[in-house]
């Protein structure tokens, strides 16, 4: 608007004018990124601040364990601990998911790497936004790509909505069989905080571990896993 029709209109008596306050661009994320190795990548996320998660973050919370494991798990955000300690899963839900890991044999960095969808934690511990998401999805696609899991488990609706690009879609209509994360066996099983919650279930994710179990020794021999 025009310095002189602003006028106009205030001689008109319909000042005063409401601006919108221009928002400050979010930077874009490095183009890049689908060629950076691990350290860099990991470099990258520490500083990352495409979205505004890293005004309240202690630090990110990259990942943790064997990256060239044949086994990854994938959970939704960090948490309060998670984001003081550095580390995914290492408050009371990653308590029971290292019992979880460790009732089918498996240990923690031991051919086994731990993710989350989002590196910085959401204040408050609400769900993730849609456009925190969109940011923070390219660095686990790229840590996939990296890894190359032979299996990925998703911890909860949020981390496998997110990976199967599906919303809206529940743990119980996805569990019990093999789905595909570009090309990955991918397993649904319950989060780690809801089985905290919610007792009953546990022996369904103690179902879901054992099909991860199985699915994994098929793809060791040689057997197709996704159905
Ligand atoms: N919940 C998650 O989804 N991830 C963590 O790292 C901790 C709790």
């Amino acid at each position: 608007m025009t310095a002189r029709r602003e006028l106009y209109l205030q001689e008109m008596g319909l000042g005063p004018v409401w601006r919108l306050k221009p928002v400050a661009a979010e930077p874009p994320l490095p183009a890049d990124i689908q060629s950076m190795e691990g350290a860099e990548l990991e470099a990258v996320v520490a500083n990352c601040t495409a979205c505004g998660l890293h005004k309240t973050r202690t630090q990110t919370v990259f990942g943790v364990g064997d990256t060239q494991a044949d086994w990854l798990f994938v959970g939704e955000a960090p948490g309060a601990e998670e984001d003081a300690q550095g580390e995914p899963f290492v408050g009371q839900a990653g308590k029971l998911l290292d019992n979880m890991l460790k009732s089918i044999g498996l240990k923690r960095g031991d051919n086994v790497y731990i993710a989350n969808v989002l590196k910085c934690r959401p204040p408050d511990n609400r769900s993730p936004l849609p456009e925190e998401v969109t940011k923070c999805m390219p660095y686990l696609k790229r840590q996939i790509e990296l890894i190359q899991p032979k299996l990925i488990v998703g911890l909860g609706k949020f981390a496998v909505q997110t990976l199967l690009g599906q919303g809206d879609v529940t743990i119980a209509s996805l569990r019990g069989k093999v789905h595909a994360y570009q090309g990955i066996p991918l397993i649904v099983t319950y989060h780690p905080a809801y089985l905290l919650r919610t007792l009953q279930d546990k022996a369904k994710a103690w179902e879901d571990l054992c099909l991860a179990r199985e699915t994994m020794q098929g793809l060791i021999s040689g057997e197709s896993a996704i159905i």
